[in-house]
């Protein structure tokens, strides 16, 4: 047996291999250019739930190609869509343990890592989709990508998520009085469920991946997204109502793992901020323009679109955001409402 002593030097001995070869490998992977990638130098991998089809995985190709432009070929984007590498809380922990690059998750479920995030979940928070994009892009927007850095995570842009609605395999919510008695799927977000507690509903979060099987089993008889996703991830063949309340706009943000970044030469994070502002610009573009023809495109398989009375529901949530005054989101809200 060894000594108390001699057992903590053997310890520390190991663990120094072990960490300096866990180092050793985290710069191979970024600088080796032998991962079937074509002769990149950098490949960088990037995680998320949505279909190939999607606005979102088509500004993330968009960056893809942007970033090979700008690098010669020497930095590829890897995309790994349809929650292949996991659902959006496992991929963001993954970004914190350094084993995956990058993610796109929309910013819901970051509210159990930064409390903060919580903001953009709050219903009825922006007037309009103009002023929602004036608080992304702006101080609000900055400072909360800035936040990221506190869980080992760096915001590089935020991309069009549009609004959420209801829909249900049942029957048309006109008014909070609808949701009653029905389980309502949400986000990985403590926002989600409150707000659907307070409009009647039973929320129920589930994956995104596991909601289309979800819905076509009963488990939950309704959901809340985007037109977009509503459509990529075919949810109308099992939902025929789509009630257009449109209770929240929370946008999707683009992450980096703090440590991959940290291990990138300052020439390739440049390309790398470059080419998500200019796929974000990219994507607001062909937001506007798929949801619009989705919005048809349902109708067409045979979905009735709703378009409730708004106020009905903005109003019965009221209690829930007035609650959050004086905490660090309820002064977040105050600064966005009192933006012109
Ligand atoms: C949106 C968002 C996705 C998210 C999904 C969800 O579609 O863009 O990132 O996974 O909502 O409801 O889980």
């Amino acid at each position: 047996m060894l000594s108390n002593s001699k057992s903590n030097l053997l310890a520390g001995f190991l663990l120094g291999i072990l960490l300096s070869t866990g180092v050793f490998a985290l710069c191979v992977r970024h600088i080796s250019g032998d991962r079937q990638s074509g002769g990149a130098e950098i490949v960088l991998k990037l995680g998320h739930s949505l279909d190939q089809q999607h606005p979102v995985h088509l500004s993330l190709e968009h960056m893809g190609e942007l970033l090979r432009k700008k690098s010669k070929g020497s930095v590829e984007l890897q995309i790994f869509p349809n929650g292949q590498l996991g659902s959006e809380t496992e991929c963001i922990e993954q970004l914190q343990r350094g084993a995956l690059d990058m993610t796109k998750t929309s910013t819901a479920p970051l509210e159990s890592f930064l409390p903060e995030f919580a903001l953009f979940s709050v219903p009825y928070l922006f007037r309009n989709e103009d002023h929602a994009w004036q608080v992304f892009t702006g101080e609000i927007g900055k400072e909360l990508l800035r936040k990221g850095g506190e869980a080992g995570l760096r915001g590089l842009c935020y991309l069009d998520a549009g609004a959420r609605s209801f829909y249900t395999t049942t029957k048309p919510i006109l008014a909070p009085k609808d949701l009653k008695g029905l389980k309502i799927r949400v986000q990985s977000s403590q926002t989600a469920m409150e707000m659907v507690e307070s409009l009647g509903g039973s929320p129920t979060p589930m994956a995104f991946g596991e909601l289309y099987t979800g819905l076509q089993q009963g488990m939950v008889d309704g959901a809340e997204n985007n037109p977009p996703s509503f459509y990529s991830n075919r949810h109308f063949e099992v939902c025929k109502h789509l009630s257009l309340d449109e209770h929240a706009r929370v946008p999707d943000i683009l992450l980096i793992s703090e440590s991959t970044w940290s291990s990138l030469p300052a020439q390739v994070q440049t390309w790398l901020q470059e080419s998500a502002d200019e796929a974000s610009e990219f994507q607001r573009k062909l937001w506007q323009e798929k949801t619009a023809k989705v919005l048809l495109d349902v109708q067409s398989e045979g979905v009735t679109v709703h378009r409730p009375e708004k106020s009905l529901f903005a109003t019965q949530v009221k209690p829930m955001v007035a609650k959050l005054q004086g905490t660090a989101v309820g002064k977040l809200i105050e600064r966005v409402q009192g933006l012109p």
